[in-house]
């Protein structure tokens, strides 16, 4: 059979279906008894899917030892993916990262981490016990964002440590930009160190065309990436991929098992099959006529007033992700609200950008892209008339690498108090402090307080930036050890 025909098969979903058209009479978990039990007003929008909400039932095999249609389904999944084992995620990318970290780290070990990685990353390190070193990523001062890694920082990050276990980055960033990660692979190959590779927002990558090459491809390790950020999936539902001589796939498979619930959605399993076959299926014309939408939306964005659309270096990144910035000093925040009054809501703003994730259509299938630019239009309208005005960047500063002042044992043992920011500069972080989206830390516990940590900080507060961790920030306060 063709490779892309094969994708059409969606065994996990097709044997749900046949499972529920018996209307089969319900004696065990969950409680809902496959809908005939729920609360009336709940009733007309779950009705249809808890039909498929069913448990380990005969003939649907389990997630934590498949042996028949999820086997299947995730056969296909490593097929499309070209790997070793692929798995199936039901608790998000998060437990993905969490699970490829201690399957190949140990306790003590250093271990390289890009700098600004999502928080499950040290989550896993801190659970494993690591010694991370972080590598700072080059910061785009246009975007206002950090957005690689360069390959001399990686390869003067390997020969100052060069017993590291492992190497952490995260590929893409969250605004769909890209770097030399085939290169910054190879040199870590050279020396054993196997590459882990938080893909939260590359799923689609695999489509190839204009997307950027996948981690997957480019011979990473392992790969994680939450298939319900750019593929349709439910929500919760990622996809892991190994494909590793240098890491142990049973202690990965050991890990899977502890951080993964003993019940598993079936509802999350079959969205990911679907999902699976949806991208595995995209052909030529789907990615022509995407790429032509894409390409017309960013250029009806950029004729609006008061924005303009960001472009890529060397035009090499996502073509999903559209990221606008005011020409008129508001900030992302500030522009988020006119577009959420407009009804149009971005997937994050930060305090100069806002990103809009756009989907991952094929042909015959229309997004409402003229009545989008057209409520935009009239939502900006007011912006027409006000003069050019640049806004205040700023930018991070941070090179090299970074350790963590205190191991993670040490701080499990040590004390805490609240300083002021004054104070703060040049004491021990006793808390994740993360401008939240994009979800990115600022500071990690254990790390030493900069100045300009300090700045960065009341920078965001005065942009109207949330933050997840730092409770006692908007006081004024930093948990220090
Ligand atoms: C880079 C990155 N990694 C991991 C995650 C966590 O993914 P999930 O929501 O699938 O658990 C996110 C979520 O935003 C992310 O942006």
């Amino acid at each position: 059979m063709m490779k892309m025909e094969i994708q059409l098969k969606t065994p996990l979903y097709d044997k749900l279906i046949t499972y529920s058209s018996d209307n089969p009479i319900s004696f065990h978990v969950p409680g809902h008894k496959n809908g005939v039990i729920f609360q009336e007003k709940g009733r007309p929008i779950f009705e249809g899917l808890l039909k498929l909400d069913v448990t380990e039932l005969t003939g649907l095999d389990d997630l934590h030892s498949p042996e028949g249609v999820i086997q299947e389904s995730q056969k296909l999944l490593t097929k499309l993916y070209e790997v070793d084992t692929s798995y199936f995620l039901v608790n998000g990318t998060t437990v993905g990262n969490l699970a490829m970290i201690m399957a190949a780290v140990n306790e003590g070990d250093v271990v390289l981490v890009q700098r600004n990685c999502h928080k499950s990353v040290l989550n896993g390190l801190q659970l494993s016990g690591a010694r991370p070193v972080f590598i700072n990523p080059e910061y785009d001062v246009d975007w206002n964002v950090a957005s690689g890694l360069s390959v001399n920082s990686v390869q003067s990050a390997l020969k100052q440590y060069p017993d590291a276990r492992a190497l952490i980055v995260t590929y893409p960033n969250y605004y769909g930009m890209v770097y030399n990660l085939s290169e910054i692979i190879e040199l870590a190959h050279q020396k054993n160190i196997p590459v882990l590779v938080d893909e939260a927002h590359g799923a689609h990558f695999i489509a190839g065309g204009p997307f950027p090459s996948s981690a997957v491809t480019l011979g990473a390790d392992i790969v994680v990436q939450s298939a319900h950020k750019t593929l349709p999936a439910l929500t919760m539902g990622s996809f892991l991929h190994f494909n590793s001589k240098l890491v142990s796939k049973s202690r990965l498979e050991k890990y899977l098992h502890i951080l993964q619930s003993s019940s598993p959605s079936y509802l999350i399993m079959a969205s990911l099959d679907l999902a699976r076959s949806y991208v595995g299926t995209l052909n030529d014309l789907d990615i022509e006529y995407l790429t032509e939408q894409v390409t017309e939306f960013r250029r009806c964005l950029g004729n609006l007033p008061g924005i303009k659309v960001l472009s890529y270096e060397n035009d090499e990144g996502d073509l999903l992700k559209v990221t606008i910035q005011s020409t008129r000093g508001m900030s992302g925040f500030e522009l988020q609200d006119i577009f959420e009054k407009a009804g149009i809501y971005a997937e994050l703003a930060d305090p100069v950008n806002v990103l809009l994730i756009f989907p991952l259509i094929k042909v015959g299938i229309s997004y409402p892209l003229v009545e989008i630019i057209s409520r935009l239009r009239q939502a900006l309208l007011s912006l027409e008339e006000q003069e050019e005005k640049q806004k205040e960047f700023l930018p991070l500063t941070k090179e090299g690498t970074s350790t963590l002042e205190l191991s993670f044992g040490e701080m499990e043992k040590r004390e805490m108090k609240k300083v002021d920011f004054d104070q703060a500069v040049g004491k021990i972080c006793a808390e994740m402090i993360i401008p939240y989206p994009p979800g990115i830390p600022l500071l990690f516990p254990g790390e030493m307080i900069s100045e300009e940590d300090v700045k960065q900080i009341v920078w965001h507060l005065n942009k109207g930036t949330r933050f997840q961790g730092g409770e006692l920030l908007r006081e004024g306060y930093l948990r220090v050890f």
